[in-house]
């Protein structure tokens, strides 16, 4: 099943302080202006945790919807130091957020704590985005629908909602060096997730987004991909123009 709506979520990454909130206010005013095709996307922007609280605010009951890009793997209170919980983040008015992003998978995280982080986020009622994607040397050695299918498993179970999952694939040899999947590739290894989430949740299948050097020269790459739902966003996130650039050039 093909979700109708489009995701274009914004990955800030370490990137941004107070005034940043002008990048997402020319976003809103793009999007409000886009009659045409707006009610075909959602937008979604992940700020660090420094802007969290007060971006939610700003963009409370707007359209633009503001995402965590991580948190810690238990919830409430607790001694750890520089650590987030998800109930923590969810106080601030947040409804999305980012887990098992690759760049914290290769800080540490593995599979058994990204389960512990999808399962307390979806039960704070967060919106989860969860990444997978295997890396170069995964790649060259054929494994990646192998390793795609590992991180599915391990951390999805059945008994999850799965209405309020979105997965993003991220092959991390894409990530910020402006490598992309072929064609053939992301055709084939999107409808393997889609069927690994069949598998896992029957009907209600989430949403899959890709990520990996998304940029405004190169979407209209992806837009006759259709199985693909959305995309996560980095480097071209943090300038409005580049960000609402790719929304035109995919519905140009
Ligand atoms: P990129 O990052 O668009 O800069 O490649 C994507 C991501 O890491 O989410």
């Amino acid at each position: 099943m093909t979700n109708s709506i489009r995701y274009f979520v914004g990955n800030w990454k370490m990137f941004g302080v107070p005034s940043s909130y002008r990048i997402i206010e020319k976003i809103h005013h793009y999007l409000n202006k886009d009659k045409k095709n707006n009610k075909k996307y959602k937008i979604v922007i992940a700020p660090p945790f420094t802007l969290l609280q007060e971006f939610s605010k700003k963009f409370k009951n707007k359209k633009i919807s503001i995402s965590a890009q991580n948190c810690h793997h238990k919830d409430n209170f607790g001694a750890q130091t520089g650590h987030v919980s998800p109930l923590m983040i969810k106080s601030l008015g947040v409804k999305y957020i980012i887990l098992g992003h690759s760049e914290n998978r290769m800080s540490g995280e593995n599979d058994e704590v990204i389960k512990l982080k999808v399962e307390l986020a979806l039960k704070n009622n967060f919106k989860v985005i969860f990444c997978i994607g295997e890396n170069k040397t995964e790649k060259r050695k054929n494994k990646t629908i192998y390793v795609l299918k590992k991180q599915l498993h391990n951390v999805l179970k059945k008994k999850l909602n799965s209405k309020n999952l979105i997965i993003a694939y991220e092959p991390v040899w894409s990530i910020g060096t402006g490598k992309l999947p072929t064609r053939a590739e992301l055709i084939n290894t999107t409808r393997q997730i889609k069927s690994n989430l069949d598998k896992i949740f029957k009907n209600n299948i989430p949403p899959v987004l890709y990520g990996g050097s998304v940029d405004s020269n190169n979407i209209s790459f992806f837009k006759d991909i259709k199985a693909i739902d959305g995309f996560l966003i980095g480097g071209a996130s943090k300038s409005s123009k580049n960000f609402i650039d790719i929304i035109k050039n995919f519905y140009k």
